[in-house]
């Protein structure tokens, strides 16, 4: 039986822009030629029919007839919260087009595509779906479409389905899938249109045109509230030291959001230290003197933050990651033992278990999974050692870890979650109608009331440049890592220090589905301060 929530949920309509009220009155705005952020050549070489293409925006316009279109739509990589709201507006707005399009959900992500793994969604499958949390509707998988045999069978499939388009949600992997695979349908005499949509908790498949991904504003709230809750137990027991891992991959966007939503004794920025080149032994040092501040002053207690991915950007972590990812890509049996002399005693000062997950199977993109990697666990050992060499300590250290992650990938989306998604997918449909492939559907002003976002596509090839994936170069979409001169990161700099010492703990509380808009739809910290919208900390 449903909980009263998840009643209350199913019957929430999501809120649309203006632009999108009728959306079988649309004119689609082409602006100038694009080009990719770098190897310009090299990814025009690769994508020679899709690079290029302009920037679309969409405009109220006079009303038109629109085809009865067949459309697919798979879910690729992990949860966010909200892609059953894209779902549900792909499919409301085809069907505001023409009554007779059709959508299919291909089953356990991409792998679905290339095993034609499908299911018809209609009004009755979509009812239990709308503005739930999850994937488990049609489920997702990190399969990724490379090689020649998926490209075809991938391209049989979609033809054998007559489908007009295919929205791939995904991250910037996912979607770097869905630029490889609109160039090669095209190459191919496929008329199936590709467009991504962009998802991901991580926040890192942003820039000027993707304002944020979605899942970031339901995850980091999610994840705010906990962190507000451990803060006030802190507060009242006056015990623990609550070192706390928040997934994120590579990027610390969560993190940082998370900070300012919080105000923790101590954050780590995977970005800062990278730019400080802060070794593991600085990062400990960072975190054991306020430990012994704290002490000074009869506070054994205060809660850390740690970024997933901060590993990966400590500079003797990262060579030793480098260099067992490219062993492992080549199957060397005996990666430790084929590590440089450099690497392999950074191996060796790891804890035992730290160093067993470091040699867990890679992604299918090749990279450590860093959120199977205790990192809080690892710098409360080094943390422990630290203080036990102080002479001057003379406080109690109680450690206590957590890694906050997959319940902040799944739960209900937040009204922002929820009305950016619906618009993705309404995006995503005209898009599909127009007849663009290879592009990214887009929603600008999201600081903005809904009424005034403003909705387009962006072409894929303007998002990417090469890099190394397993060993080899490749044309991807660039990931955003956080700016160190951004005006979010720059707010918490500003402040960090004062919470500190002091106690000047934030409680967000948990997210608000049915209260006034000026409670439930205000969004993050982070995209206010990029958008430059007064924010109070
Ligand atoms: P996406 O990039 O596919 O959106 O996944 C994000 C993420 O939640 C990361 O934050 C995390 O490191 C990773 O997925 C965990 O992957 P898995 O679900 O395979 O354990």
């Amino acid at each position: 039986m449903r909980s009263l929530i998840e009643e209350e949920r199913l019957k929430y309509k999501p809120h649309l822009p203006r632009c999108l009220r009728d959306v079988s009155a649309l004119e689609v705005v082409e602006g100038e030629p694009t080009e990719a952020l770098g190897n310009r050549e090299k990814i025009k070489e690769l994508l020679s029919k899709t690079y290029g293409q302009p920037v679309v925006q969409f405009k109220e316009g006079a009303t038109k007839t629109h085809a009865a279109l067949r459309v697919g739509v798979v879910l690729s990589g992990g949860q966010a919260a909200g892609g059953h709201n894209v779902i549900s507006g792909l499919f409301d707005a085809l069907k505001k087009m023409h009554p007779d399009c059709r959508l299919f959900g291909f089953l356990g992500g991409p792998s679905g595509i290339v095993e034609n793994q499908y299911i018809e969604l209609t009004e009755g499958v979509l009812a239990d779906y709308r503005n739930t949390g999850g994937f488990d509707l049609i489920g997702s998988g990190r399969t990724k479409i490379e090689t020649p045999e998926q490209l075809e069978s991938s391209r049989k499939n979609v033809d054998a389905l007559n489908l007009n388009g295919l929205v791939i949600v995904g991250g910037d992997d996912s979607n770097t899938n869905a630029a490889i695979l609109a160039e090669y349908f095209l190459s191919h005499d496929s008329h199936t249109h590709v467009v991504g949509v962009p998802k991901t908790i991580d926040g890192d498949l942003k820039n000027v045109h993707v304002e944020t991904s979605f899942g970031f504003d339901t995850a980091c709230k999610t994840y705010a509230e906990m962190i507000g809750n451990i803060e006030r137990d802190a507060l009242s027991a006056k015990k623990y030291y609550h070192f706390i891992k928040l997934m994120g991959r590579s990027a610390s966007h969560i993190t940082l959001e998370c900070a300012l939503q919080t105000h923790p004794n101590v954050t780590l920025i995977g970005e800062e230290a990278a730019a400080k080149k802060m070794t593991l032994q600085e990062i400990t040092n960072q975190i054991t003197d306020v430990i012994c501040e704290r002490a000074k002053l009869g506070k054994n207690y205060g809660v850390v933050l740690i970024p997933e991915g901060l590993i990966e950007f400590v500079p003797e972590m990262k060579q030793l990651i480098h260099e067992l990812n490219t062993l492992m890509a080549k199957h060397v049996e005996d990666a430790v033992g084929n590590l440089s002399e450099k690497a392999r005693e950074t191996f060796s000062f790891l804890p035992k278990e730290i160093g067993d997950q470091l040699l867990l199977d890679r992604d299918p993109h090749g990279n450590v999974q860093v959120s199977h990697i205790s990192t809080e666990q690892l710098l409360i050992h080094t943390v422990k050692k630290a203080l036990q060499a102080r002479s001057d300590y003379k406080g109690k250290f109680t450690p206590v870890n957590h890694f906050f992650g997959y319940e902040g990938r799944s739960c209900f989306p937040s009204n922002f979650d929820a009305d950016y998604c619906y618009s993705l997918g309404f995006a995503a449909a005209v898009l599909i109608d127009s007849g663009h492939t290879g592009y990214m559907s887009v929603v600008h002003k999201l600081s903005q009331p809904v009424e005034e976002w403003e909705v387009g596509g962006i072409p894929i090839t303007m998002l990417m440049n090469m890099e190394e994936r397993k060993g080899k170069l490749k044309a991807v979409i660039q990931k955003a890592l956080v700016d160190l001169e951004g005006d979010p990161f720059k707010l918490f700099a500003l402040h960090r220090d004062s919470w500190s010492i002091e106690d000047h703990y934030r409680f967000p509380g948990p997210i608000q589905l049915f209260a006034s808009a000026s409670i439930s739809n205000e969004s993050t910290f982070t995209l206010k301060l990029e958008q430059h919208v007064e924010v109070c900390i």
